[in-house]
């Protein structure tokens, strides 16, 4: 994540030196308390090696909760990627949200398709999880490891999963962000059949991001 792309920013108090990270500089110095006029614009170069694991400074695992795959196929082709910027958006229609990057190879397939599937991961599916959401389409067949079947729309849903909501882009709703784009989908189809634990980012981060690991 650059610090670009976030719109971050690091400052530094003129008078005392304290360094603080934001969009603005902080109102006033929580050191010495001078005021956010006495705060300067450290340079881009500086900043960039300095900038801190904005994954901790805006706690977004913390938000971003439950893990899911996201598929969509195109011209025949399933494709899935890991997401957790997932959220429901209506009960009544029921809407989801999802947020994908527009570098993903299942970002174009749901702009195409004007479909997506959503199948919520479960604490025995991690490997699924690290799996989807480090390989990317463009490079790998996913499904060439995993067998799948296709739901209603077309889009596949993961042997195994223990439940899925199959659902149709409203264009209305999109919104088209610099690096993402939200897609809201009407779910027509799905179903839940297990009472097993979600997988969450904590879980995720907690058994495959130490430096142990190197799964493909
Ligand atoms: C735990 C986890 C959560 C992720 N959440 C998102 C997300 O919310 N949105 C997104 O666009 N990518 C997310 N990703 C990254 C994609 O899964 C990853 O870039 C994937 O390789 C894209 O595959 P594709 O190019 O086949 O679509 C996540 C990855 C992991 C491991």
């Amino acid at each position: 994540m650059s610090q670009k792309s976030c719109q971050v920013y690091l400052w530094r108090c003129s008078f005392c030196g304290k360094k603080a990270y934001g969009k603005k500089p902080p109102i006033s110095c929580n050191k010495c308390f001078s005021e956010a006029n006495r705060y300067i614009l450290i340079p881009k170069k500086e900043a960039d090696i300095e900038v801190p694991n904005l994954e901790k400074f805006f706690g977004m695992p913390g938000l971003n909760n439950f893990l899911y795959l996201v598929g969509s196929t195109l011209d025949g082709r399933p494709n899935a990627m890991c997401c957790s910027s997932v959220t429901q958006i209506s009960f009544c229609p029921a809407r989801v949200a999802v947020a994908v990057n527009k570098n993903n190879l299942t970002h174009d397939f749901i702009k195409e398709s004007g479909v997506f599937s959503l199948s919520p991961l479960t604490q025995s599916q991690g490997k699924v999880a690290h799996f989807f959401g480090r390989n990317s389409g463009r490079q790998v067949n996913k499904f060439e490891q995993y067998h799948y079947r296709s739901a209603v729309t077309g889009s596949p849903i993961i042997e195994g999963s223990f439940g899925y909501y199959d659902c149709e882009v409203e264009h209305r709703a999109t919104v088209e962000l610099d690096s993402h784009t939200l897609f809201v989908g009407k779910i027509i189809d799905g179903s839940l059949n297990s009472n097993e634990l979600f997988l969450t980012y904590y879980d995720y981060k907690r058994e495959y991001l130490a430096p142990r690991h190197n799964i493909t």
